[in-house]
């Protein structure tokens, strides 16, 4: 499937923002909230309906609602928790699943810590975020797992990504939709995005 590039200005702005070293925990955490919100509110314009009948204080009428079995938000511990209310803000009702995902510093290879996901995922629209898509190491192993439980309509988003990490992304998984913020140009040599952010984990949660 074709990825999608965000374009809204709103979204490019705060993009900016929480690339700016001077941005500290807080106003960081509220930024990428912010920008969760509007990538979720883009990537879930597909969101089933069905018609239903209601009341209003006039009339009886018949007027869409959200159908089938709850979605369901699978952050990749740690730094896609800090996506994670801007979705809930959205979708309160889904479920969530977590994901403990950490790259080990020498190969950059991710080492698996958790996996916790809400049942009959097969039947449920899932949401994989994490603000960065690197390698794609962590986002290819987080979609495995998801597909090991089962689960099948598979929606990632990525606030900022690597030319390298989208590759190796939609190579291995072709069938998912992944949703981008902006992509960046490489990979250092310690295979972190540049221009990038710097450490997506530690800026959300005040450690380095
Ligand atoms: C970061 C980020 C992604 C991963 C991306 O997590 O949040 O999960 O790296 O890199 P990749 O595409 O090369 O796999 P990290 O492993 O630093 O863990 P953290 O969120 O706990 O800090
Ligand atoms: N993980 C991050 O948090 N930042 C990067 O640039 C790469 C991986």
């Amino acid at each position: 499937m074709p990825v999608t590039y965000m374009t809204h200005p709103l979204i490019k702005h705060k993009i900016t923002l929480i690339r700016k070293p001077e941005t500290g925990s807080s106003e960081f955490r509220k930024l990428v909230d912010e920008i969760a919100i509007m990538m979720g509110y883009e990537a879930l314009a597909d969101l089933p309906t069905k018609n239903v009948e209601i009341m209003t204080p006039m009339e009886k009428t018949v007027q869409p609602v959200i159908s089938g079995k709850k979605p369901a938000v699978v952050p990749i511990l740690r730094a896609g928790l800090g996506m994670l209310n801007g979705i809930l803000a959205l979708v309160p009702t889904a479920k969530v699943g977590h994901i403990g995902l950490c790259r080990d510093p020498e190969t950059h290879l991710p080492q698996e810590y958790y996996c916790k996901l809400p049942n009959a995922i097969g039947e449920r629209q899932i949401v994989v975020i994490d603000p960065m898509l690197a390698t794609g190491g962590s986002a290819v192993a987080a979609v495995n797992l998801v597909k090991a439980h089962g689960g099948k309509k598979i929606k990632f988003l990525s606030i900022v990504a690597a030319p390298e990490g989208v590759s190796a992304l939609m190579a291995a998984h072709p069938d998912i939709q992944l949703y981008v913020g902006c992509l960046d140009h490489c990979l250092n040599e310690h295979a972190y995005i540049c221009p990038g952010l710097g450490d997506a984990g530690d800026r959300i949660f005040g450690t380095d």
